[in-house]
């Protein structure tokens, strides 16, 4: 549906299966307008973007060079922005990252390019900018300009306050924009507190706008900028006055949308037509657990006119043959079976005196915990592991990356230190390791590459306080494993995409173990996308071994980054007070991530705070839905109801 007939989207919107499908029809509309243009035997005037969303759309682009000819000869590009100051060579700056994403591999006249100036003394940015906007002027005017959008609804660098009218100019980066980019710059500090963007009014003044948003973690400012009031408090929304601005999302950063999050408030506005919701159990659910958030009342006290005037009564009608208490009760139940304190089945009839102390499971399970970074498991399940050792289950735990990127310098050298006192006394060359680590440190510049022995003390760190961490939640040490994936391992915040030597190590560690459930990470918002590699890999080899496993179960956990949404949650396992406690106990053994960890994304919490809140709030959910009021829960998706939905 398109926003003519979607009252609640201000800005047309176009929605596609996933980033990559996005990313190539973006290319494809910038092709045809520099094809249009060289028919014309005109120049075709870009605006571009840097930072993640765009870099598949850049790839693409060349991909269309080399392949099918396309041709930059007649391509005039204008930049959105650059840091400053930033010296150009700098891995951070813009001008690096164009050159490396899109220029260095098109037939682009080098004149042709136009990044705004890091490197200029302050005294000189006034001028420069006037300079940028005449000159995008006497070029003709933006023909098409590529958007992507922060977290603080950011185009370009024009943080919130910025004015429809303002033009290229020095801004001052939000706090919000600084702690988004710390991950790549090594912790907020690095990040520059400036930079140099063109204006709202500059943007506005471009013949073709498409502003992309991709990944779940886009969702919330993507809805807001779309359907939300024209506000300088969210530039992006300035769009809204643009005649011919496209908005892309895929199927994640969609979600926050109406259209995704209560269709029948669509319905409700007579676009029944175009609109018809077909409701199952799992559409039921959503709107019975949408409509009891927003008129505050438990499941069970839900009532027809509540149903009615939230235009929520073809559910009713389509489930409930026309009576609301037997959708309440359907729902109901539907939410209450999926609450288990026996994660792995086995639940004995009554609870055996010796229970919380005896490991005896009823039918034991194998389980793999496959967790991305060497902390992801306790983060977001450590409660969970905890019952399952204690219900006497085999669990393995398969830590997938190193995560040796994350551990600070400070630290390496603190553990060298600790390993050349103790050789003192053991024997060995500690003196030689610790001065080869504290050399590797001071060499080393802002972004480059650790030195071997500084990377293997990393790796060490986290291996260490992963262990600790598991063995505190009852796993037995042999049944720890380490995969240190090849993807990961290139020493900086860019990863090799997934290879068949990664598939081929999760693969051999299912097959060795012979699973009845796995659990994976589907936490995908982390800073650098590890996640996301780690669970592909997983995605890859399952079918392969399916004939090998056909009961295999596998569960998909949240925690560290977001949590699911509760409809679609297919088990729901509730902590004690002390369980969160011993769950909080073990996060702590990762004291390389305590205090301040290097990646800590924007969300100013420790890692356990984060987690804890959410397993509380998640409690409070099914509390204000007429639960029983349980202290915490940690949440888990079947994969094959994620499959289902067509969300992975
Ligand atoms: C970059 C720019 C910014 C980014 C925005 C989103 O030139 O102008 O507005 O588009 O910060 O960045 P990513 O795509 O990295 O989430």
């Amino acid at each position: 549906m398109n926003n003519t007939t979607n009252p609640y989207e201000k800005i047309p919107v176009k929605v596609f299966n996933n980033s990559r499908c996005a990313s190539v029809w973006i290319a494809g509309e910038i092709g045809q307008i520099i094809k249009q243009k060289q028919a014309q035997q005109l120049p075709c005037v870009l605006g571009l973007a840097t930072g993640s969303t765009p870099i598949q759309v850049y790839k693409e682009l060349i991909r269309l060079h080399k392949e099918e000819g396309l041709s930059f000869q007649n391509v005039i590009t204008f930049n959105l922005d650059e840091y400053f100051p930033i010296p150009k060579e700098s891995l951070h700056s813009y001008y690096h990252f164009m050159h490396e994403n899109l220029f260095n591999h098109v037939d682009i006249k080098k004149e042709n390019i136009h990044i705004p100036d890091g490197t200029l003394i302050k005294e000189q940015i006034e001028d420069f900018c006037q300079y940028y906007e005449n000159l995008i002027l006497e070029k003709g005017g933006l023909d098409f300009q590529l958007l992507g959008i922060g977290s603080t609804g950011h185009i370009g660098f024009n943080e919130p306050g910025s004015s429809i009218n303002s033009k290229t100019r020095l801004i001052t980066l939000d706090r919000k924009t600084r702690a988004d980019a710390s991950s790549s710059f090594y912790g907020i500090e690095n990040v520059p507190k400036y930079a140099i963007t063109m204006g709202i009014g500059t943007i506005l003044q471009a013949k073709k706008i498409i502003i992309a948003a991709f990944t779940e973690g886009k969702q919330k400012i993507a809805s807001t900028v779309i359907e939300g009031a024209i506000s300088s408090q969210y530039p992006a929304t300035f769009l809204q006055n643009h005649k011919n601005t496209l908005f892309v999302l895929e199927r994640a950063s969609a979600q926050g949308l109406t259209r995704f999050q209560a269709p029948w408030l669509l319905e409700a506005q007579g676009l029944k037509g175009e609109l018809q919701i077909k409701y199952d159990l799992s559409t039921a659910k959503k709107g019975v657990i949408w409509l009891s958030q927003k008129v505050g009342k438990p499941i069970l006290r839900l009532q027809q006119e509540d149903y009615e005037d939230n235009g929520l009564l073809e559910l009713i009608t389509q489930i409930g043959q026309g009576n609301c208490g037997i959708v309440n009760l359907t729902v109901f139940r539907e939410l209450s079976q999926i609450i288990t304190g026996w994660p792995a089945g086995g639940r004995p009839d009554k609870l055996p005196e010796s229970y919380f102390t005896q490991k005896k499971a009823i039918s034991k399970q194998k389980i793999i915990i496959f967790s991305p970074h060497p902390d992801d498991d306790v983060i977001c399940m450590g409660g969970t592991m905890k019952k399952l050792t204690n219900q006497g289950h085999e669990v393995h735990v398969v830590y997938m990356v190193s995560g040796n990127l994350a551990v600070f310098d400070f630290d390496a050298l603190r553990f060298a230190d600790v390993l050349k006192e103790t050789q003192k006394m053991i024997g060995g060359n500690g003196e030689e390791f610790y001065e080869k680590v504290k050399k590797q440190i001071k060499e080393k510049k802002l972004g480059e590459v650790d030195g071997p022995d500084l990377a293997y003390i990393k790796t060490v760190i986290r291996r260490t306080e992963a262990r600790s961490a598991a063995l505190c939640t009852g796993v037995e040490e042999q049944n720890i494993h380490f995969l240190d994936l090849p993807f990961y391992e290139t020493g900086k915040s860019t990863k090799k995409p997934l290879g068949d030597e990664d598939k081929k190590i999760v693969k051999d560690i299912i097959l060795k173990i012979q699973p009845d459930q796995i659990y994976a990470a589907g936490d995908l918002t982390d800073p650098h996308g590890t996640h996301r590699v780690c669970l592909e890999s997983i995605l890859a080899v399952l079918p392969q071994v399916k004939e090998q496993l056909p009961n295999l179960n596998t569960l998909l956990y949240r925690g560290a980054w977001q949590e699911w949404e509760l409809d679609k949650v297919t088990m729901a396992v509730p902590l004690s007070p002390d369980e969160l406690y011993e769950k909080r106990i073990a996060i702590f053994k990762h004291q390389s991530q305590k205090d301040r960890p290097m990646f800590p994304g924007s969300d100013s919490r420790e890692f356990w705070q984060r987690s804890e809140s959410r397993n509380k709030e998640t409690a409070k959910l099914f509390t204000n839905l007429g639960f029983v009021n349980y202290e915490a829960l940690e949440c888990f998706v079947s994969l094959d109801v994620l499959l289902l939905l067509g969300e992975l």
